[in-house]
């Protein structure tokens, strides 16, 4: 065989592998098969420059663009999606779409509606001969040498192709490639990257192609544009299937739907499975399937009549941070914590949302006035995600955490080799009591129902309180000074009070609020030692002894134990008549990850792999031995292998061993 005929046959295989891999995510040869194909094809390459063709993938990452992107002109305009906000539009939808066609649309193929940017891709005899970003819907800039490097594109279309054809689709970053890309910046100690759309837009309009290729950007083609040539088809599945044929990417998660109740329950499902994607969504686009229907309602001035985008709440907005407070917490903790302009995300009005420390702020680097990015995905606490720098108004200056504590004047710290700060006021402190006896009170604790966030307010107010063990020596007088409150309610509060001193040891332990000891902890330090004065006296070692406890769990109860504050409470305490009836802890969990299905992998300090499966399943959840879509998340110890890089592209959420350990406290 000819160097050029073997040239010839690599491309074509070379092309194959490639489809396989990056279109349809089937290879049927190794890495190494094809990195050997690969090689071979280089180095006719190099040996034969003359025979070099833009087809061969070696020609995908090329040298650097020009400084602006020419002018494109989309040989038929790329129009936009009317939106439906909420199910009463598009019923609208559906009853206008009815009367203009006089009856039942024949079917609908609805499918995903991808955040990340619209590209027209332009085939001329099956050969990639342009890519253009949407602009204006008539003319777009010239983006093909960076769409070039993206592998889910195909140079070369397989089969046959028609004359000239303009595809449209939707250029993404997937969101495990965003979590790597952010990493990276991290190492590197450059700014964290906002958001995937943004990211995979400024990808797309890089000057260097390089850039672009090593960004690992994907595509779903969904639309066929201008086309001159190819075969006779009626519905849009059929046009999508065929462009399938073609080796273009199209999504497997599209459906056609014969009835309207169908295409809700897709509407349904694909709602529900917004965050098993390894990509964002921001919608569903339902379009009518039958192309002599679209052709009988046509256009708009801005979209076709004959598709809708149904709406999924934004996860991402923008609002006004108006000033960054502090919380001290049950341990002495101090979070700072951002009160912004109520804004809807994510399906809900956010105001506040933790900052976390110092340290986080200024890594952010948000300041109080500035315009923020807030984030809610699902059922995720909301987080700012970081200032949007272009709106800062000029002389923002930097947040500082207060020297001193606004709720009791005493110094804040942040001690040596910590994030967090500290209050040093103690128990004194009116913040951290008050969420010291909440905690204390709850039902996980000691069980004092009817002492509840509301009387524990009065109380401090009161000034009733000043030490936790103070709820001990509350008198009926006591309580009858809170308005509102009549002898029952005070002699029922006195007798639960009462009980509460023969409370459990695990429960009393917890209820002490030492940080990282949650109920799981309490219980086993309570089984190990038997009495508050045990534990007190029991060294680092002692403690990390106890299966499921690491060393960071030890030393946190021993500088507890060594507080002077702390040991004082313990005395009052005793002194009160509170005397835990027995170690009791773990016959009573309660069935708090129930539902929930994780996989362990790697060796974790604290637990056995036994005694970690044990732990999930004592409370109602799940353990299994690999990662799927269906896993709420995996459980990383150290040296986790190939289990951690699945979780990552599906997208599963992962835990380090301290995260195990507080999902496993969540009341
Ligand atoms: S069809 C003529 N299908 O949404 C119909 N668009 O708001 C043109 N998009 O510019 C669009 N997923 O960037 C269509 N499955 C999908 C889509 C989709 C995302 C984007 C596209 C378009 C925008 C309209």
């Amino acid at each position: 065989m000819s160097v050029r005929d073997r040239y010839a046959e690599l491309l074509v295989e070379l092309r194959e592998h490639n489809h396989r891999y990056h279109v349809l995510d089937t290879p049927i040869i190794s890495d190494a098969a094809y990195d050997e194909l690969y090689r071979e094809l280089t180095q006719i390459e190099a040996d034969h420059p003359e025979l070099i063709s833009m087809e061969s993938p070696t020609t995908r990452v090329g040298g650097p663009v020009a400084e602006v992107f020419a002018a494109v002109q989309h040989r038929e305009r790329m129009f936009s999606l009317d939106n439906a906000m909420n199910i009463d539009e598009f019923d609208a939808w559906y009853e206008r779409l009815r009367g203009a066609l006089g009856s039942e649309p024949l079917g609908y193929s609805c499918e995903l509606k991808i955040d990340g940017l619209a590209v027209s891709l332009t085939y001329i005899s099956g050969v990639l001969a342009q890519a253009s970003t949407r602009g204006d819907g008539v003319v777009g800039e010239d983006v093909t040498a960076n769409v070039r490097t993206i592998k889910s594109v195909p140079l070369v279309l397989l089969g046959d192709a028609p004359e000239v054809m303009e595809v449209r689709g939707e250029i993404y970053l997937p969101l495990s490639e965003f979590v790597t890309l952010n990493e990276r910046q991290a190492e590197e100690g450059k700014p964290p990257f906002i958001n995937p759309r943004n990211t995979a837009a400024g990808s797309v309009r890089q000057k260097d192609p390089g850039v672009t290729a090593s960004r690992n950007l994907g595509t779903w083609i969904y639309q066929l544009g201008y086309i001159e040539g190819g075969p006779d088809l009626s519905t849009h599945t059929e046009q999508m299937s065929w462009l399938s044929d073609l080796g273009l990417r199209v999504n497997p998660a599209n459906a056609t739907l014969a009835t309207f109740g169908e295409v809700k329950g897709y509407i349904e499902d694909a709602t529900r499975r917004r965050h098993d994607r390894d990509y964002e969504t921001d919608g569903i686009v339902v379009k009518i399937d039958s192309l002599a229907d679209q052709a009988k309602v046509g256009f708009t001035a801005r979209s076709p009549r004959w598709a809708m985008a149904f709406k999924l709440p934004p996860e991402e907005k923008t609002t006004l941070l108006k000033s960054i407070e502090i919380n001290v917490g049950r341990t002495g903790a101090v979070t700072p914590y951002a009160v912004m302009e109520p804004v809807f995300v994510g399906g809900v009005t956010v105001t506040n949302a933790t900052l976390h420390n110092e340290g986080e702020i200024h890594r952010k680097d948000v300041r109080p006035g500035d315009t923020v990015v807030v984030r809610r995905a699902g059922d995720v606490i909301p987080e700012v995600v970081g200032p949007v720098v272009e709106f800062r108004p000029k002389g923002l200056r930097k947040w500082r955490m207060p020297k001193k504590c606004p709720f009791c004047d005493n110094p804040i710290t942040l001690p040596e080799g910590q994030a967090k700060a500290r209050c040093t006021g103690g128990y004194s402190c009116p913040s951290r009591l008050r969420e010291y006896l909440y905690h204390f009170a709850s039902r996980g604790a000691m069980d004092i129902e009817g002492l509840g966030y509301k009387t524990v307010h009065a109380l401090l107010d009161l000034g009733l309180i000043s030490n936790p063990s103070d709820i001990y020596s509350l008198t009926e007088e006591d309580l009858l000074s809170i308005e509102g409150w009549g002898e029952l309610s005070a002699a029922n509060l006195l007798s639960v009070i009462e009980a509460s001193k023969r409370q459990s040891l695990a429960k009393l332990v917890f209820g002490l609020g030492i940080d990282h000891v949650g109920s799981t902890v309490a219980s086993r330090l309570a089984r190990r030692f038997g009495s508050l004065d045990a534990l007190l006296a029991a060294s680092v070692e002692e403690i990390s002894d106890i299966d499921g406890i690491g060393p960071e769990i030890a030393g946190s109860v021993a500088a507890w134990a060594a507080e002077e504050d702390n040991r004082s409470l313990v005395s009052r305490l005793g002194a009160a008549g509170v005397a835990p009836g027995g170690a009791a802890g773990g016959e009573d969990l309660s069935r708090t990850l129930e539902g929930v299905t994780v996989v362990i992998t790697g060796t974790l300090e604290g637990f056995s792999r036994d005694s970690a499966r044990a732990a999930v399943e004592d409370r109602g959840g799940r353990v299994t031995g690999s990662v799927s879509a269906k896993t709420t998340a995996l459980i990383a110890g150290a040296n986790a292998g190939s289990k951690l890089s699945k979780a990552e592209t599906l997208g599963v959420r992962i835990l380090n061993e301290a995260e195990f350990v507080a999902l496993l406290d969540r009341p």
